[in-house]
Formats: structure tokens, C-alpha cells, sequence
């Protein structure tokens, strides 16, 4: 098991160091024409029904639920095609309006979860055409799709998801930028130049987590003992801070909230006392001073602000206690950058609490039963 490990601690943490190859991996041979993409045979979803799909619908459970929200933003600003979310097991129970013309996205990993499964065989007879996203060759999902988009993030041992949601966030992206070019909506220019971004993002990865993280561990050592932390996110930094918030809870059983930024006085804000951590992905983005006037009003309660945000912007220093930088990319694509330090925060919280972080107490891998 040691030599499994790759001289890693944990699988969760090799899982982290491989995510560079898992979005290389995903985006390879898909991006190898820098000016379109290439999803390769998706079988009965041809590209005349994705130049006419009136509309996506997401199904998906957990991490790969954060990973299709993700995608949601990136398809309708690229592609404007309007977007449906839904947790799988609710989708399955609310008798949902769906039909011919629409494509629905099951994303999971395993490709084995019973809720997501459900709600793809319920769109598929109702005559929708139905995509899987998944990392298991020959998984029920394969079998229960019209196409199949194929992550390539490799086996996944640890519980808590980490490169496998890279891998399917790279996905959504490589869709969403398809479905832009097939139906016109993104100036040649500007496709090339978010495929070129998108194929820089193993370097920054792998530059990001090179940089090594005593300064991560610094930040969960000061906040070891806390019993909740808040994180806050807006646009595509809110599913960030959602799964975020879920690693933490997940390998650190610490109560975790995650919310709109912009919801914040809606309630959350009631929670906030000296103690509280408040984790802030504030990359760069048209929203981000947005971001930074919420922040300020966490501040002024008190609470102690950690930000992740993008390297060269100065502007968040004077808001936070502490903050993580991550390369600059495209401000779209910056979740896939966001979301590792935000794991490794997670990994050393439990760590330090002396956490096993691999098999998390009551939670399985695959979840096979409704
Ligand atoms: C379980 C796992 C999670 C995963 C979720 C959905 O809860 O512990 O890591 O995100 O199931 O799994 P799937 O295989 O459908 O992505």
C-alpha cells in the first residue's frame, strides 16, 4: 500500500498532485487543433442535436453535482444555451418537464450512484437524449447513456473526490466550448483563446502545487479547533467554495456552510463571531469587487478572512488575514485552479486533528443505494 501511495501520506493527497494529469489527461487529445474541439464519437448525440438542443439539464450527486454547476456557467456565457440544475435524487421525485430536444448530462465518477443513474434512465424515457460524464469505463452509467464523455483522471481511492472533480470541471469546460463553436456564439479568436488557457492549465496546477504547502498548513494549524467554517463564493467561486466547504466537512467533520457571497445578510451573517473562519475564493473577475465589499462586511464582524485569490492582484490583501494565491488564468477557467488549495486546506485541518482523511467516518465511495 506504501508503494501505492507514490511516497504520499495518504491517497487523498497523491490524488491531489495528480490533478495536473488528470486535466491533461482529460483535455489531450480533445484540444490537440487549437481551434476546435474534438469530443470524439458521442454517439447518438451527433453534432446536429447539440447545434439544436433547446436546453442542458444537469443530474448529478455530491462533488460531481459541484462540477456541473461549474459547467452550467460556462455553457450558457459561451454556448447560451439555457441550463437546468438538479440534484439527482430530487430530480428523480419531482416528475420533471423534460423531453425531445433536451440534453441531460449525468456526471459522476464512478458511474455506479444510484440517484444519478434513476434520473438519466427517467430523461431517457421521456425521450431526451442523455450524456454521461464519468471516469469508469464500463460503468452502468455507459450502458444507460446515448454518449459517453469519458474523464481520464485514473482510479480515485480516496473518498473524498479531488482529481476526479478536475477531470469532470475540464470536461463540462470542453463541452461547453464545443457546444460554442458548433452554434456560433464564440468569435473564432476568442475559442482559440480560451483552448490555448485551457491547455495551460496542467502547468499552472502543477506549478501551484510545486510551490509546495507549508502556507496552507500554516493557515489549518490557526484554525485547527474551529467548529465552523463559512465559505462564500460568487459566479463560478461558488461552486469552488461548495466543494470547498464539502472536503472540509467531509475528512474533518467540521460544520461547514457555503453560500452566494451576495446572501451572506440573508443569514449567514448571523453565524459570524471572532472565531469564525471565513474562507473567500476571490479570483479575479467582473465580479470580484463585489466579492470584496461582502468581505469587508465580514471583516467587520470580526471574523478572520482567508482568501484564495489570483497572483498580481493586489487589491484583496487589505481585506484578508490571509491569502493564497493561484496563477492567472481566464477568469472562467480559474475554478480548476481555486478548488486545490481549498482541498489542501481541508486535508491538513484533518490531518492535524489526526484524521484518517482516506475513509472518512460513514461515507463510501460509490453510494449504490438510494
Ligand atoms: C459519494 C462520494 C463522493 C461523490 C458522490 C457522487 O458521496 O463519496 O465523493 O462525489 O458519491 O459520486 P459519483 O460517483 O456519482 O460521482
Amino acid at each position: 500500500e506504501t508503494a501505492e501511495k507514490a511516497g504520499c501520506e495518504s491517497f487523498m493527497l497523491k490524488e491531489i498532485h495528480e490533478q495536473a494529469d488528470a486535466v491533461a489527461e482529460t483535455i489531450a487529445d480533445r484540444v490537440a487543433d487549437r481551434d476546435r474541439i474534438d469530443l470524439g464519437d458521442l454517439g447518438a448525440i451527433d453534432d446536429a442535436f447539440l447545434r439544436a438542443a433547446r436546453r442542458v439539464v444537469v443530474v448529478a450527486c455530491g462533488t460531481s453535482y459541484h462540477a456541473g454547476l461549474i459547467g452550467r456557467y460556462a455553457i450558457e456565457r459561451w454556448a447560451r444555451v439555457p441550463v437546468e440544475m438538479d440534484i439527482a435524487s430530487e430530480y428523480r421525485y419531482r416528475d420533471p418537464v423534460v423531453g425531445p430536444g433536451d440534453l441531460v448530462i449525468g456526471i459522476s465518477q464512478s458511474g455506479e450512484t444510484a440517484d444519478t443513474l434513476a434520473a438519466m434512465r427517467l430523461a431517457r424515457a421521456r425521450g431526451a437524449k442523455v450524456l454521461a460524464i464519468v471516469n469508469v469505463m464500463g460503468s452502468q452509467a455507459t450502458r444507460d447513456a446515448d454518449g459517453v464523455l469519458f474523464t481520464r483522471a485514473g482510479l480515485e481511492i480516496g473518498v473524498a473526490a479531488t482529481k476526479t472533480f478536475v477531470a469532470q470541471v475540464a470536461a463540462m469546460y470542453l463541452l461547453a466550448l464545443r457546444l460554442a463553436e458548433l452554434r456560433g456564439t464564440l468569435e473564432p479568436a476568442r475559442l482559440s483563446e480560451l483552448i490555448g488557457e485551457l491547455k495551460l492549465i496542467p502547468h499552472r496546477i502543477a506549478a501551484l502545487l510545486e510551490r509546495g504547502d507549508a502556507e496552507i498548513r500554516a493557515i489549518a494549524a490557526r484554525h485547527r479547533d474551529a467548529r465552523f467554517f463559512l465559505y462564500l463564493g460568487r459566479h463560478v467561486g461558488l461552486p469552488v467554495a461548495l466543494e470547498g466547504a464539502l472536503k472540509l466537512k467531509e475528512i474533518s467533520y467540521s460544520a461547514t456552510d457555503a453560500y452566494a457571497a451576495g446572501e451572506m445578510k440573508h443569514g449567514p451573517i448571523a453565524l459570524l463571531d471572532e472565531a469564525t473562519p471565513v474562507v473567500c475564493v476571490a479570483t479575479d473577475a467582473p465580479v470580484l469587487y463585489k466579492l470584496i465589499s461582502n468581505v469587508q462586511e465580514v471583516r467587520a464582524r470580526g471574523a478572520h478572512v482567508i482568501a484564495v485569490a489570483t497572483e498580481g492582484n493586489g487589491e484583496i490583501g487589505a481585506h484578508a488575514d490571509d491569502v493564497i494565491r493561484v496563477p492567472a488564468t481566464d477568469w472562467m477557467l480559474a475554478p480548476l485552479l481555486a478548488i486545490v488549495p481549498l482541498q489542501l486546506l481541508a486535508y491538513h485541518v484533518a490531518r492535524l486533528r489526526g484524521l484518517d482523511v482516506d475513509q472518512p467516518r460513514n461515507l463510501a465511495k460509490t453510494v449504490t443505494v438510494e
